[in-house]
């Protein structure tokens, strides 16, 4: 590909690059080799195809989430493409006011709002859910585990229901109705993170406006009848006295009903899929399901759910000896700084006794920290435990086609197809 003098939105610091080094944003299928070049060879690249600056080694990537001063998270939830005038025109009418619950937002208020949130999302709240959670898990795979040609998919049979009822039982909404919440949920991705024309972003503007009414209906339901669940604690937090505002609980609600089930549902289908496709840890892990939480760290670091998060500078700045213009987004590629031999030795090779798996990025870092992140190691450890427990003769379909849906951020394989012995 030919040099092109492309012209930055910013006006100085930025050039566009030769070429971009086999990086397309929203291509899922296997950006590894993209990630090393970027890293060997232009680890802080601005690609104007998105309009942001592309950072991929470890240190830097970390050292953004670190200085929240300097790149604020502002932008962390806005979308992508501009929104069209016929969905903009859908979410005002149905009073579409959602905002992020935290992660897009900046300290004062954020550190506001994460200390009321962190007292509800104990993990003495979610601990109490573990029976129930393995429960499920033994009955999701018993289901599979009865088709007569000992055919099934982790992903649809497993991972997708066991998170989804697992936050909806947190939040106090309906467990019956984990298919609408999904479909919002991959709406809100798509609208956010996702590459969609004018006309395809209608539907899933009429399915945002409807799951922000529920996170509203939510938080009245626990005004009303209070509730032994998260939306029955942030409101009688608010009653005790704590600063959070009925509009700020039914945003956490709005980002809760997605952050946590979506990237767990991933997260599980991941740790099969990496796993069977290295039998011999899968081996390992059934002589010893101790080694279970160590595994799914390594998956986490190997093959994280989100890739790529985004920050904005805040004023005139650097990264990795590159200018940053005040007002630049960045996209921080986690995938690629989880691969950085720089930290990570030998990093391309998937090794579940690797030393320093837990260093990887895949929750972020600094004040916005995955608030979730011992909730969805949990799942995926009792999802492991109980399928190994079960199905040890657990295998891959040969040869799967493992289609991954095209997204800036979320990496998400669409089937994990098995088989097993009788
Ligand atoms: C494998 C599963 C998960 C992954 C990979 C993941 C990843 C992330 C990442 C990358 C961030 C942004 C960090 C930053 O901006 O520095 C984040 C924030 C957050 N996550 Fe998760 N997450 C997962 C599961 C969950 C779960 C299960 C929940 C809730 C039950 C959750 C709730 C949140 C919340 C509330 C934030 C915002 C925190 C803040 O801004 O202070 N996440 N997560």
């Amino acid at each position: 590909m030919s040099a092109q003098a492309t012209q930055c939105p910013f006006g100085r610091g930025a050039e566009a690059p030769a070429d971009h080094h086999g990086f397309e944003p929203f291509q899922q299928e296997d950006p590894f080799p993209a990630y090393q070049r970027l890293r060997d060879e232009q680890p802080v690249m601005y690609d104007e195809r998105v309009g942001y600056y592309v950072v991929s080694r470890y240190d830097d990537v970390k050292a953004v989430f670190d200085d929240w001063a300097t790149f604020s998270s502002e932008n962390a939830q806005a979308p992508v493409r501009e929104r069209g005038a016929e969905a903009r025109q859908i979410m005002e009418d149905g009073g579409f006011t959602a905002y992020s619950g935290l992660s897009a937002r900046r300290p004062p208020e954020h550190t506001r709002i994460r200390a009321v949130a962190q007292k509800a999302f104990t993990p003495r709240r979610y601990k109490v859910l573990e029976p129930a959670i393995r429960q499920n898990a033994s009955d999701l795979l018993e289901k599979m585990l009865n088709d007569p040609q000992r055919h099934g998919d982790i992903f649809s049979d497993l991972a997708y229901e066991l998170p989804t009822v697992t936050i909806l039982t947190l939040i106090g909404a309906d467990i019956s109705s984990v298919d609408t919440f999904k479909r919002w949920s991959d709406s809100r991705a798509a609208m956010t993170w996702g590459d969609l024309s004018d006309t395809e972003q209608i539907p899933h503007a009429h399915n945002l406006v409807a799951y922000w009414q529920e996170c509203q209906r939510l938080v009245r339901v626990a005004h009303e009848h209070g509730g032994d669940n998260l939306t029955g604690d942030l409101v009688r937090a608010q009653r005790q006295g704590a600063e959070i505002s009925d509009h700020e609980i039914a945003s956490l609600l709005y980002s809760l009903l997605f952050a946590g089930h979506e990237t767990t549902t991933t997260l599980i289908a991941n740790c099969y899929r990496v796993l069977l496709s290295h039998q011999d840890q899968w081996c390992r892990l059934v002589e010893d399901s101790k080694a279970i939480p160590a595994a799914v760290d390594e998956v986490l670091r190997y093959s994280g759910s989100i890739v790529a998060w985004r920050r904005k500078a805040l004023i005139d700045t650097e990264v990795g000896g590159v200018s940053i213009p005040e007002g630049a987004e960045l996209l921080l590629v986690m995938g690629a700084a989880n691969r950085d031999e720089e930290r990570f030795e030998n990093s391309e090779v998937f090794d579940i006794s690797r030393p320093n798996a837990r260093e990887h990025l895949s929750f972020g870092f600094g004040i916005h920290y995955c608030l979730g992140n011992m909730l969805a190691k949990l799942q995926a450890k009792i999802a492991l435990e109980e399928g190994i427990r079960r199905i040890p003769t657990l295998r891959l379909v040969k040869n799967p086609e493992t289609p991954f849906r095209e997204n800036l951020s979320f990496r998400v394989p669409t089937t994990v197809p098995v088989t097993w012995e009788a």
